[in-house]
């Protein structure tokens, strides 16, 4: 194996990737030739290869830098902590026996609302329905800052953005809160989240700290920005919202099995479509950190 083919996919970023397989990961001409194209594109599918054994999985994630416990967080996976599994897998009384995996979720960024945020996330798909939905929608959000009018970038410029896992959640699509709210009660209640509520700061304007490149960072778990009132905030989130999240700068991914999605946390947003709870879908995400 000498060089990867790398595509590009039929939208305004993200690459393909068809000739990968877990047998290349220990191999640095290969991981160099990934992390290289991730810094021009903050989107890369690896399709086609088998599916990945959790600690393959862990090993390629953590060649990016250190991983998150995301799975330890939710409590998910005691052996593997750096695993989330989101199943749609229901208990007997009916609901989800994990974390949410069938309610649609709006534009995030994973762990934004951590001191340390995710620089890289990885998410693959270990049993997708046979219709399409779980669809995930990505936006790119260096495409999103490189647009903004000169005035919006000067007011973002040096801005803080507030973050926390509550955060605002308002952009989403009607149908889509509807759909939310129908299946709130198939959530799992006996989940409480352990970490803290309380709003982390970010650059509005990130500068990624490996390539430089400044990704606009706000997404529905943005609640505000620091030194603004509320109303101020309200608005100016509303105008950023729409450059984020420009439907010309998306991608949608239609899952199939054995798909590895790797994807920049910082230049990009994405969010998830609903899922049918009477169809089993079953996904792993890890995350590194800053
Ligand atoms: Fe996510």
């Amino acid at each position: 194996m000498s060089r990867l083919v790398i595509e590009k996919v039929d939208a305004a970023f993200g690459l393909i990737i068809t000739n990968w397989k877990p047998e290349f990961i220990g191999e640095t001409k290969i991981f160099s030739q990934i992390k290289e194209a991730l810094s021009e594109d903050p989107l890369i599918i690896f399709r086609g290869q088998r599916q990945l054994t959790d600690s393959e999985l862990i090993e390629f994630a953590s060649n990016f830098g250190d991983l998150f416990n995301g799975g330890e967080l939710f409590g998910v996976n005691s052996t593997t902590p750096e695993i989330l599994e989101l199943s749609t897998e229901l208990d007997e009384g009916g609901s989800e026996k994990l974390v949410s995996s069938a309610t649609p979720l709006p534009w995030h960024t994973d762990y934004c609302y951590l001191p340390r945020p995710s620089r890289e996330s990885f998410l693959n798909a270990v049993v997708i329905p046979s219709t399409e939905c779980g669809t995930t929608w990505f936006a790119n959000t260096y495409l999103a800052y490189e647009s903004l009018s000169k005035s919006l970038k000067q007011r973002v410029d040096g801005l803080s953005g507030l973050h926390k896992l509550e955060g605002s959640n308002r952009h989403q699509a009607a149908v889509e809160t509807k759909t939310y709210e129908d299946r709130r009660t198939q959530k799992n209640s006996n989940f409480n989240y352990p970490g803290s509520r309380d709003p982390v700061e970010h650059p509005a304007a990130y500068k990624h700290p490996l390539h430089n490149r400044t990704a606009l960072y706000i997404n529905s778990l943005t609640c505000g920005f620091a030194d603004m009132n509320n109303s101020e905030s309200e608005a100016l989130l509303s105008e950023l919202f729409l450059e984020a999240a420009a439907p010309e700068r998306t991608y949608k991914h239609v899952w199939q099995e054995n798909d590895l999605v790797l994807f920049d946390t910082i230049g990009t947003i994405h969010r998830r479509e609903a899922q049918p709870f009477n169809e089993h879908r079953v996904m792993r995400q890890l995350s590194t950190l800053i």
